[in-house]
């Protein structure tokens, strides 16, 4: 399985925060946004990632994470001219897919939970076995935000629906999608909604026509943040911190996932460590000699 990142759109939600600056380059506590949702796919076990933004912005990315191989890792990027809508990015990925099966995850998604790895490369398996498409339920307050998912009392899902005024249930779904190989067929269908967007959720919901959508639940010891506005961004920032400075640990750093994953060996962590002359290096050391 492949793995994209969607860092595009205007961000205008965010700006002038982000005005000259895309959203997914802008920090959320010690590290650049991009960070979490790159950690995300590596944990997934997906070595293979093409990173999607705009042209003014693709350039800023790759300065920050090059070809990938010090991650041990294939990084590819491409641009999307115009934010026409996140199921797009299968379409401008086409070519990158090639037969493989896909993960999407959105630029500004960030996860944090208890054996949440186990879970997503579970969940990878899943994909390649069954060729069912698979995506996450989370529960949110403000359920109006997101994609949110009905289901019936066998948790067999019934109905996703965008951003609806009057949602059916408290389950957002996630920014983070397991698709066969076939999603990129299926999103060249799809039509732009009321907003112009090829909307990931149409998309969705044509899996689920086909009875090939499944969506498991991510429950209250997992931690979900889209960070598309000032609050839910500060929100981050802060349970990053609080976590880290209580643990020691850090969350998505990318050099550890690669090297917990064995992407990469103890030398080459060093390597990336000595590159460091601050607390970021530190820690990759003690990764390393403490056996963290
Ligand atoms: O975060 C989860 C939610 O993400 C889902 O529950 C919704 O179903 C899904 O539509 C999406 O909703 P958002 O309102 O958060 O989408 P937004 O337009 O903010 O886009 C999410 C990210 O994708 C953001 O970093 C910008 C990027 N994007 C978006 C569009 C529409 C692109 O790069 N290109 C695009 O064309």
């Amino acid at each position: 399985m492949k793995g994209i990142i969607l860092t595009g759109g205007k961000g205008t939600r965010l700006h002038p925060a982000s005005k000259a600056i895309n959203k997914g380059l802008l920090p959320v506590y010690d590290k650049p946004m991009i960070y979490y949702p790159l950690s995300t796919l590596m944990l997934s076990g997906i070595k293979d990632i093409l990173i999607i933004s705009t042209p003014e912005d693709i350039g800023r990315f790759s300065d920050l994470l090059g070809d990938g191989s010090s991650l041990g890792i294939k990084l590819e990027y491409n641009v999307q001219k115009k934010p026409r809508g996140i199921a797009d990015c299968f379409i401008i990925g086409e070519k990158f897919i090639d037969n493989q099966d896909i993960c999407l995850i959105l630029g500004d998604n960030i996860f944090y939970g208890n054996h949440f790895g186990h879970i997503l490369r579970e969940t990878v398996a899943e994909v390649q076995k069954d060729r069912n498409s698979i995506i996450f339920g989370y529960n949110v307050q403000d359920p109006e935000r997101f994609g949110v998912v009905e289901f019936d009392n066998m948790m067999n899902v019934l109905s996703i629906e965008e951003k609806p005024l009057k949602p059916k249930s408290n389950y957002a779904a996630v920014g983070l999608y397991y698709y066969p190989n076939s999603v990129v067929d299926i999103a060249k269908k799809i039509q732009p909604s009321s907003r112009g967007e090829i909307e990931i959720t149409s998309l969705n919901q044509e899996y689920l026509y086909q009875n090939k959508l499944k969506v498991k639940l991510l429950g209250r010891g997992h931690t979900w943040v889209d960070t598309g506005t000032h609050d839910s961004l500060v929100d981050a920032s802060l349970f990053v911190r609080t976590i880290e400075q209580r643990q020691g640990l850090k969350i998505a750093c990318p050099e550890e996932v690669a090297y917990r994953m064995n992407f990469i060996d103890g030398k080459k962590l060093e390597d990336i460590s000595k590159k460091y002359d601050n607390s970021y290096g530190e820690y990759l050391m003690r990764i390393l000699n403490d056996k963290l």
